[in-house]
């Protein structure tokens, strides 16, 4: 587990094409990355990038309880190729975002949206304690609904 570095791109992108339908420019990644360098996470197994995961930190409104102000850890991309599938990688990721975007951001609340049919994408969340708080109705292109999930991530800054 890593931070991203600018050669990864390709990489990165590569693996997004392989994974997911949601494809993103490169100036996306870079931006992402040039914003919120941290909680842009790679993971490496047999000497390549196998997964990765990118986020965005918004100021806003927490989605667990109620209004109240709050600093969000976006997850906007995650993905893990085929053959490293169910060996953790993803709930590792996942860890080690959360952990940054609470130390380095700030965050006290981790959020995303995820197609509703999308069961391995949902179990692992709800693995790690994510709650659906939301389903917005034709969110993806195709007409695919989304969940928002939620989950609270450690408070302040750890050290
Ligand atoms: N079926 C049921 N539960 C699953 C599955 C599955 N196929 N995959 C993961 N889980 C759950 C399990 O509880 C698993 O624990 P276990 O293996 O001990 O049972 C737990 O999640 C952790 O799984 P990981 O091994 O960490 O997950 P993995 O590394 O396989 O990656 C991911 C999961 C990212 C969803 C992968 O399947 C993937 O890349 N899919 C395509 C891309 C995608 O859908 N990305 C998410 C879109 S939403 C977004 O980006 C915000
Ligand atoms: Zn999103």
């Amino acid at each position: 587990m890593r931070t991203f570095r600018v050669e990864d791109l390709n990489r990165v992108m590569g693996i997004n094409f392989e994974c997911l339908p949601e494809n993103y420019s490169s100036s996306f990644y870079r931006e992402l990355f040039s914003r919120f360098p941290e909680t842009f996470v790679v993971a490496e197994a047999d000497g390549d990038i196998q997964g990765y995961l990118m986020c965005r930190v918004e100021r806003g409104f927490s989605k667990l309880r109620n209004l109240s102000p709050a600093r969000l850890l976006h997850v906007v991309s995650i993905a893990v190729r085929e053959p490293y599938r169910r060996r953790g990688i993803a709930k590792a990721l996942m860890f080690e975002a959360m952990r940054r975007g609470a130390a380095t951001y700030e965050a006290s609340e981790c959020y995303l949206e995820v197609r509703v049919g999308n069961e391995p994408a949902v179990k692992l969340y709800e693995r790690l304690d994510f709650t659906k708080t939301k389903r917005n109705y034709g969110y993806y292109l195709d007409g695919e609904d989304a969940w928002v999930m939620a989950a609270p991530v450690a408070k302040g800054k750890l050290q």
